[in-house]
C-alpha cells in the first residue's frame, strides 16, 4: 500500500484529480470506480475544473459507483445518481449511456445485483476505484460484520445510518431503509484501489487501515491484500502515524 501524505483536504483532492484525470488521459479505454460522500467531492469538483481548462476527454471512460439507496428515482435529490450528475457527469463531456450505478428502484433487487456484477465483467472490470472509509472502516455501505467475499448485494441501513440521513429527509419514514452496494469481492477484483482520507475524524480508521490486523469487523482491512493500493490522506488523519516507513510526499 502505497500512503501519500497531503496537507489538507484541498490538496487531497487535487492530487486524487491529477491521479485520476493522468489515467484518463493516457488510456484509450477506461472503467472508473466512484464513490459518493463528503470526501470525493473535492476530486469531482477539481476534474471539473481540469475538464473546463484542460478539455480532458471522457468520451472513453465508463463509470460504476458504488452503490445507491433503494427506493430513491434517479432524480431524487438525495439519490447517489442525483449526487453524480450535479458533482460531475453535467459538467464533463462523460457519456450519460456509459454511467452506471446500482438500479434501487429494481422490481427484483436480487437480479439487479447480479446484473450489475456481470456488467463490469462484461465491460472488462475496473480499472481504478475511488473509495472513502468510513470511520467503522465501512467501505461502499460495506459495514463491519460484511463478509470479504460478498459480491453486489442489498444491505439493510442501521438506524444510526439513517438517523444521521435524516436531515435530508422531510421525515424519518421517508429515509430509505436499504441500499445496494457493490461487495467486497467486486471492490478487491478492481485492477487498483484510490482511497481518500481526510480530517481528525478518520485517524482511527486510518491506523487501523495501515496496521491493524485483518478482520471482517474493520471492512477496510482487506485492503491490505489487494497489490495496488494508492492511499492520499492528509496530516489530520495520520497525525498519530508519521513513523510510516513507505510515505511519500
Ligand atoms: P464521507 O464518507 O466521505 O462522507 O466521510 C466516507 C464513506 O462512508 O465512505
Amino acid at each position: 500500500m502505497e500512503v501519500i501524505k497531503v496537507r489538507d483536504y484541498n490538496e487531497m483532492s487535487k492530487k486524487a484529480a491529477e491521479y485520476i484525470t493522468s489515467k484518463v488521459k493516457s488510456s484509450t479505454c477506461i472503467n472508473l470506480g466512484l464513490a459518493t460522500g463528503g470526501t470525493p467531492l473535492g476530486l469531482y469538483k477539481n476534474m471539473v475544473l481540469d475538464f473546463q481548462k484542460n478539455k480532458t476527454d471522457y468520451q472513453h471512460v465508463t463509470s460504476f459507483n458504488l452503490d445507491e439507496y433503494v427506493g430513491l428515482s434517479e432524480d431524487h435529490p438525495n439519490s447517489y445518481h442525483y449526487y453524480m450528475k450535479e458533482n460531475l457527469f453535467n459538467y464533463i463531456n462523460i457519456l450519460k449511456s456509459n454511467v452506471h450505478l446500482p438500479n434501487g428502484k429494481g422490481v427484483s433487487l436480487k437480479k439487479e445485483c447480479d446484473h450489475y456484477d456481470k456488467l463490469i465483467k462484461g465491460c472488462g472490470g475496473i480499472d481504478v476505484q475511488v473509495l472513502g472509509i468510513g470511520q467503522n472502516g465501512h467501505i461502499g455501505f460495506n459495514e463491519p460484520g460484511t463478509s470479504f467475499g460478498t459480491k453486489t448485494h442489498v444491505v439493510k441501513l442501521t438506524e444510526s445510518t439513517r438517523q444521521a440521513n435524516k436531515h435530508f429527509f422531510n421525515d424519518m419514514d421517508e429515509v430509505p431503509t436499504h441500499a445496494i452496494t457493490m461487495g467486497i469481492q467486486s471492490i478487491m477484483n478492481s485492477r487498483e484501489i484510490l482511497l481518500l482520507a481526510s480530517g481528525a475524524e478518520k485517524g482511527v480508521a486510518i491506523n487501523k487501515l495501515l496496521q491493524g490486523d485483518l478482520n471482517e469487523q474493520f471492512p477496510a482491512s482487506i485492503l491490505q491484500l489487494h497489490p495496488n493500493v494508492t492511499v492520499i490522506a492528509d496530516e489530520q488523519s495520520l497525525t498519530s502515524h508519521i513513523s510510516i516507513q513507505d510515505i511519500t510526499t
